[in-house]
């Protein structure tokens, strides 16, 4: 595992975005995972202004989102495919943007596709990730098995409370979601992890540096032969000596 820790969230958020587009670049990257959330925004700006300067292509990549709430139409603007758009897709055009469909008349069909879809593309190159406060990658919650595949899930108290902001005018944060399992996920090649403020200390700690356990979806993430993780120092703040001590590496 690579750590590297900035000093601000801008900084983590745009050294992720170099580390990605660098891969890119390299052609080591084809098949791009995504994530959504408020930590990855100004890493999908840093993209866009590598975009309009000419600097990065997208175009002959695909990407895979990881996770849709269920019952969102792609138009919803509360969706994550409305995310996407917003802050990347309508941007810098790719070749082809996978998302589950959260409107799918049959999720666990839905869910299916994804996954056949992900292997007719050759799988994963590189997977971003965010993390949430309990420690969720996508929206694994805690007690997810470590292989799961994708499939509908049930959000917990904590994670809705964190995503009312995403639903303004008294719309509520749907109870269920369809997300890529932690299984899926552990497939891809190449794993960023961009973590950013002191609400993900925390979590930041118990995934690197506590016991891989179901409690913690993000410490199966241990297991991942090719993991880097971008942090602030904020997030970073509750890593022990050993992670946190070199100037910008960890093992
Ligand atoms: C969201 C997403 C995750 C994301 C996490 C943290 O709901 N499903 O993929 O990493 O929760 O989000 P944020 O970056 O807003 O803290």
């Amino acid at each position: 595992m690579k750590l590297h820790i900035l000093p601000t969230a801008q900084d983590a958020a745009k050294a992720a975005a170099d580390h990605i587009a660098v891969k890119v670049k390299g052609g080591s990257v084809r098949v791009l995972g995504l994530a959504t959330g408020r930590t990855p925004i100004a890493l999908y700006q840093r993209l866009v202004d590598h975009v309009a300067g000419g600097k990065l292509d997208l175009r002959m990549i695909e990407s895979f989102n990881l996770d849709e709430y269920v019952g969102l139409r792609a138009e919803d603007p509360c969706s994550f495919h409305a995310y996407m758009q917003q802050h990347l897709f309508s941007h810098a055009p790719l070749k082809h943007s996978y998302l589950l469909e959260g409107d799918a008349e049959d999720p666990f069909a839905e869910c299916d596709r994804y996954e056949r879809e992900i292997r007719d593309a050759g799988g994963i190159d590189l997977q971003l990730l965010g993390i949430g406060q309990n420690g969720h990658i996508g929206f694994n919650e805690p007690e997810s098995a470590h292989d799961s595949r994708t499939r509908p899930v049930t959000l917990n108290a904590m994670t809705r409370a964190a995503n009312q902001p995403d639903f303004p005018g008294g719309r509520t944060v749907p109870e269920q979601a369809l997300t890529m399992g932690i299984g899926t996920i552990l497939e891809a090649r190449v794993l960023v992890l961009l973590a950013t403020g002191a609400a993900k200390a925390q979590a930041l700690n118990a995934a690197l540096q506590g016991a891989v356990s179901l409690e913690c979806p993000a410490s199966a993430l241990q297991a991942h032969a090719d993991l880097t993780v971008f942090a602030d120092t904020e997030a970073a703040s509750r890593l022990g000596p050993a992670l946190a001590a070199g100037p910008q590496q960890g093992a």
